[in-house]
């Protein structure tokens, strides 16, 4: 597993596997669970998705949509693209740049729904704690790309420079994705109590799918605390 690297790094194992892929396959196995239980929510229980329907919940349903999948879920994959894509360093890199874009967008497009939804439906902006988080959570996520992109990605960026900011890139980096989850988690309330959810099987949906995002969140978490295998 240690093959093809020059530096040694430590793995946990258990009956062999190395932990950090057992995680990684249990962190995939969440994404696909979070994804399917959303995509039942809004195209079963909801109106399903729409920028152009006069229906507006549709317009709506596209803010969870790409806030948890684009966002959250793909940002996950991008924070853990070190660990789990067998490559090169620099391919890893590329990788991981090329999610958190993906993230980004999605960020922005889910943030250009809800602000369409509020004006077409008449309701005022950033009212509540959920939105503030959220807010801030986009515009941070934005500056680190940003910041990230030219030291990291940019050509003349020296190397002692780079290696410095990387312990705080993660720092950032892992803190904007935990708020990016409770921005998910607020949300999740704020709508269960819009639609006066109690019992029955949307709100069963609702509140699973809030668990596991949390449960992702964590997964993550130790994705970054664990030891890399693939070197
Ligand atoms: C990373 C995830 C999320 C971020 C960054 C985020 C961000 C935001 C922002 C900035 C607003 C304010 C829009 C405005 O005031 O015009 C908002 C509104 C809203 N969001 Fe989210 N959101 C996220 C996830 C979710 C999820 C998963 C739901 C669940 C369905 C949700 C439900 C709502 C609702 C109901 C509103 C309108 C009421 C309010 O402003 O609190 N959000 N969101």
């Amino acid at each position: 597993m240690d093959k093809g690297n020059n530096r040694s790094r430590a793995s946990y194992r258990t009956a062999g596997v190395p932990v950090s892929s057992l995680l990684t396959f249990f962190t995939h196995l969440l994404f696909i669970a979070i994804a399917t239980l959303l995509l039942v929510w809004l195209l079963h229980f909801r109106d399903g998705l729409s920028f152009t329907s006069t229906n507006k919940v549709k317009l709506f349903n596209l803010h969870p949509f790409f806030m948890i999948i684009g966002f959250v879920l793909i940002s996950g994959e991008a924070i853990m693209a070190f660990t789990t894509i067998p490559a090169t360093r620099r391919r890893r890199k590329y990788f991981h740049m090329f999610l958190h874009f993906i993230g980004l967008g999605s960020s922005i497009v889910g943030l250009f729904a809800i602000f369409k939804f509020r004006h077409d439906t008449g309701n005022s902006d950033l009212l509540t704690l959920h939105s503030w988080i959220g807010i801030s959570t986009v515009s941070l996520y934005a500056l680190l790309y940003f910041i990230s992109f030219l030291v990291f990605f940019f050509p003349g960026a020296q190397n002692w420079r780079r290696a410095r900011l990387a312990p705080w890139h993660v720092l950032y980096g892992i803190t904007i994705f935990f708020m990016g989850i409770v921005s998910t988690e607020t949300g999740l309330v704020d709508i269960f109590m819009d639609l006066g959810l109690q019992k029955g099987q949307e709100a069963l949906i609702v509140n699973f799918t809030g668990l596991l995002v949390l449960l992702f969140g964590i997964s993550i978490g130790l994705v970054v605390l664990f030891p890399v295998s693939y070197y």
